[in-house]
């Protein structure tokens, strides 16, 4: 199978800042306690944006540094557990909104906060199979509308946002070793949609998915280093899901990754699920931190249970 490679990355996030002290005059907590556990200082939430804008504008901006023109793209997927409707999509207001071709496959992927990645793979495969070699991969989250806004153990967690990359696929690239995984399990994080009625509210057993997670980051850097045939030594840079500070801190004690490989923007953003990542990698590409000939090291994880790690390269 051919490798793709990213082209281009953009991002959007909405205006509204909410600060930790916003969250302790509504619930008992203090910036304090969210700043140590957690790392995050502020989240942004949607006011007047709504999940699609969040899309249209980070998609926007992808093809515009990936200098890739709509009618080049030969899949669009969005990972997402927030989209505004079920139906359509958001990938397929996409299409319409960004004039893409109508022959094309656009569809919605919820993999949870493991979505970007389980997207980069399932577009690896789309485009061998495509005529059209350049595909866009969005994360999009609107995650303050299903926040419990009484429950301190979630509500301080969440953020609003949108990452994009427009990937290319050719002849001879290596593919991005993607490893996922997935275990069924509705009790550490549920988020239940449709069969909860009116409204819908994230619930999560934070201390079981914490140990869950530190589990599962080195478990996935350790598969993807191996199907790749590479060391730690051969990765440019660590791009890690931003669910908690810890849990990345304790990934780079472990592989003694220094502090010029990686990066933490969970501060400004909180925990943003499927739009995570893109956030990261388009942050990092504006910073000129990655760019093109950098091979990254993606790893993420979230509700489903799901879990994945891949070798992602700057073309
Ligand atoms: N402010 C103040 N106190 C809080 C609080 C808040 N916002 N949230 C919980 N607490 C309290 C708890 O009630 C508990 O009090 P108790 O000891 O009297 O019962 C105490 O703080 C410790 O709670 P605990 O859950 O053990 O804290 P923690 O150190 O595990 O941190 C998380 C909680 C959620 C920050 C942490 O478990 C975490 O990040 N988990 C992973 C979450 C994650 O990654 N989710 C997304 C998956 S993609």
């Amino acid at each position: 199978m051919n490798g793709i490679k990213i082209r281009g990355t953009g991002r959007c996030v909405p205006k509204k800042v909410v600060t930790n002290q916003d969250l302790a005059n509504i619930v008992e907590t203090s910036d304090e306690w969210i700043t140590t556990r957690t790392g995050i200082q502020h989240r942004h939430h949607c006011v007047t944006e709504s999940h699609a804008d969040l899309c249209l504008w980070a998609a926007r901006s992808a093809l515009e540094k990936a200098g890739v023109t709509p009618d080049q793209i030969g899949a669009v997927i969005v990972a997402t557990v927030t989209p505004g409707t079920a139906c359509p999509s958001a990938a397929c207001l996409l299409q319409r909104d960004l004039g893409l071709p109508a022959d094309i496959p656009c569809f919605d992927l919820n993999a949870a906060c493991t979505g970007f990645l389980f997207a980069l793979h399932t577009m690896e495969c789309l485009l061998n199979a495509s005529p059209r070699k350049f595909g866009l991969v969005v994360g999009a989250e609107q995650l303050s509308r299903v926040i419990n806004w009484e429950d301190r153990n979630t509500c301080i967690l969440f953020g609003d946002g949108a990452g994009a990359a427009v990937v290319e696929c050719r002849e001879g690239w290596p593919s991005i070793s993607a490893v996922l995984g997935a275990k069924g399990d509705d009790e550490l994080l549920r988020l239940p949609g449709l069969e909860a009625g009116e409204r819908s509210f994230i619930a999560m057993d934070g201390k079981k998915v914490f140990k869950f997670a530190v589990e599962a980051v080195p478990a996935c850097i350790d598969a993807v280093l191996e199907k790749a045939g590479k060391t730690v030594e051969d990765v440019d840079f660590f791009v890690f899901h931003q669910a908690n500070a810890r849990i990345i801190d304790l990934a780079v004690r472990k592989y003694h990754v220094p502090p010029e490989k990686y990066y933490k923007n969970i501060s400004e953003y909180g925990n943003t699920a499927a739009a995570s990542v893109p956030l990261v990698l388009s942050e990092l590409q504006d910073q000129g931190r990655i760019g093109p000939g950098s091979r990254m090291l993606v790893v993420a994880f979230g509700g489903g249970l799901t879990w994945g790690g891949a070798l992602m390269e700057f073309a």
